[in-house]
């Protein structure tokens, strides 16, 4: 596990952005795995910039996302989906055939989640993954529980995750209370794999995540037997690392 320390939020979105550029150049039909929420927006935006001054192509490249939620489709403004096409499928020259999101809507999710699985599959896999981190740990929507989850599967929601996310609704009882989401066993299948965090909020999960025991309660920690993970975090989210380790 690698662990780049940046300057602000900004540092931390070029730098990530950085890496998916490398990666759309050495393969320009690569499978790219994203991410939704507030940390990844920067990254995006650098990606925009890039493909708006011609320096990146989009036209081969596919991508599949780690979650969304149950019961939104994609022209709901909460729904990943919808997120995703603001963010940086409409801004790129990127063919919406080959973007992928779970659907939230199919009427069976155990049958949307192993059609999931098996997308991922035919595309060859995922080549480099983007990852936020909640503040519980999770990754996707992989909620700190006693085990790790294989596979892409229907999740319930925990109180600390829909709090959060509380703030993206008109109310808290909007909030969706389940979710279908990669499991961590489909996340450490990429090939290479980025997380990006940044804030205060951020600092005692991204210590836990990198140097505390390997556990499902949270769920990031799995990412430390990852052959090739990258942790970009802002001086803020490194406060805690900072601390204990007297650096
Ligand atoms: P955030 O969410 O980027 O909005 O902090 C991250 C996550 O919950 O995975």
């Amino acid at each position: 596990m690698k662990i780049i320390r940046c300057k602000d939020y900004e540092d931390m979105s070029k730098k990530a952005a950085a890496l998916f550029f490398s990666q759309i150049h050495m393969k320009p039909d690569c499978v790219l795995g994203l991410a939704t929420g507030s940390t990844p927006v920067g990254t995006y935006k650098q990606l925009i910039e890039w493909y708006e001054a011609g320096d990146l192509d989009f036209s081969k490249v596919k991508s599949v996302n780690l979650d969304e939620y149950v019961g939104l489709d994609g022209t709901n403004d909460q729904s990943y989906r919808y997120f995703m096409n603001e963010n940086l499928f409409n801004h790129v020259n990127i063919d919406k055939a080959n973007t992928n999101v779970p659907n939230g809507k199919a009427g069976n999710m155990d049958e949307e989640a192993l059609r999931y699985e098996a997308l991922i599959e035919s595309l060859g896999g995922i080549d480099m993954q983007l990852l936020g981190i909640g503040n519980n740990g999770h990754i996707g929507f992989n909620e700190p529980s006693d085990a790790f989850d294989k596979i892409t599967h229907e999740v319930k929601l925990t109180d600390s995750t829909i709090q959060a996310n509380a703030r993206f609704f008109e109310s808290i009882d909007d909030v969706p209370k389940t979710a279908i989401s990669m499991g961590i066993g489909t996340i450490m299948k990429a090939k290479k794999i980025v997380l990006i965090a940044n804030g205060p909020k951020k600092a005692d999960i991204i210590y836990e995540t990198c140097f505390g025991p390997i556990t499902p309660h949270v769920p990031a920690s799995a990412l430390q037997m990852h052959p090739d993970a990258t942790i970009i975090v802002d001086e803020e989210a490194y406060a805690t690392i900072l601390a204990k380790r007297g650096e």
